[in-house]
């Protein structure tokens, strides 16, 4: 257990599900709960507000398996792999607690390391206010040109997605992962009506989730970042998954923030890479 890293009343380290150490976080505004295990926030909720983030009642909490939900921290690929865990390793190795703090006027930031592993050193801050704010620091530490993907795979807690919209992927160009096919996005706001798997490039570096339902207007801030993947399972999917309810469809949507595909990033030896994505909410009316 971490607790060096313990500040009272802020940060706390305790033992979670699956006997995984969880890191749990209170602010004068927020809650937030981070398992060391793919440095994946699992939870974060602000006072008088539903959970911004989805976590699924059947996700398995259990080494060497992705939590599903939160925030997975996709990285050095996207997607499946031969060779390799789906969506790459960070999301399923147990990383470090470096430092705590608290900042400012009571945010608490954490940050977290990667295990080393050969060509990369890799970092995740992340700070918890009244908004959610998480850095992927990627540094090429070996003496070669290196390329990776990298993203944070965020679940959005919603009421329904029936009524829940989309808004700033408009003209963005979208390649649909179901059909294979590449178009530009068309309407102000996209609405879900079917499985939905998708890579926008060159997308807006501020997106907004409208979900009337908890009269809630998500918005999704990013930079360092050239794609955007929105997925939804739907009805099949969802019962496919072991670790996912029939229905919890119907409560989240993934808006992701990175690099994937074509956007891949590119390092020089030495080179640095830097992603953020902030999280913020407000009443829609
Ligand atoms: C999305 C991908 O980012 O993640 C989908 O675009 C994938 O194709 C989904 O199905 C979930 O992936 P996983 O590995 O967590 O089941």
């Amino acid at each position: 257990m971490n607790s060096d890293h313990e500040i009272l009343g802020f940060v706390h380290f305790c033992t979670g599900q699956g006997g995984l150490e969880r890191v749990e976080i209170e602010t004068p505004w927020s809650t937030a709960e981070i398992y060391l295990h793919g440095a994946h926030v699992t939870a974060f909720r602000k006072m008088d507000e539903p959970p911004l983030l989805f976590l699924s009642s059947s996700s398995e909490f259990a080494p060497g398996k992705a939590i599903r939900g939160g925030i997975p921290v996709i990285f050095p690929w996207f997607g499946p792999r031969d060779d390799g865990p789906a969506h790459g390793f960070a999301r399923v190795s147990g990383w470090a607690v470096a430092a705590t703090d608290i900042i400012g006027d009571g945010a608490v930031e954490i940050r977290l390391v990667l295990p080393p592993v050969p060509d990369f050193h890799v970092e995740l801050t992340i700070t918890v206010s009244q908004t959610l704010d998480l850095e992927l620091r990627v540094t090429n530490t070996s003496d070669r040109e290196i390329s990776f993907e990298n993203c944070f795979h965020t679940y959005l807690e919603i009421a329904d997605i029936h009524q829940t919209t989309l808004a700033g992927l408009q003209g963005a160009a979208r390649f649909d992962k179901i059909t294979g096919r590449n178009t530009h996005e068309s309407p102000a706001e996209i609405t879900i009506t079917a499985e939905t798997d998708r890579i926008y490039a060159d997308s807006s570096p501020s997106l907004a989730v409208s979900d009337p339902g908890h009269n809630r207007r998500i918005r999704v801030a990013k930079s360092g970042s050239v794609s955007t993947v929105v997925w939804n399972p739907w009805i099949a999917k969802s019962k496919a998954m072991p670790d996912f309810g029939d229905d919890e469809y119907l409560r989240m949507l993934c808006v992701e923030s990175g690099n994937v595909a074509d956007g891949r990033v590119t390092l020089p030896p030495g080179g640095k890479s830097i992603l953020r994505q902030t999280l913020s909410s407000e009443p829609l009316a």
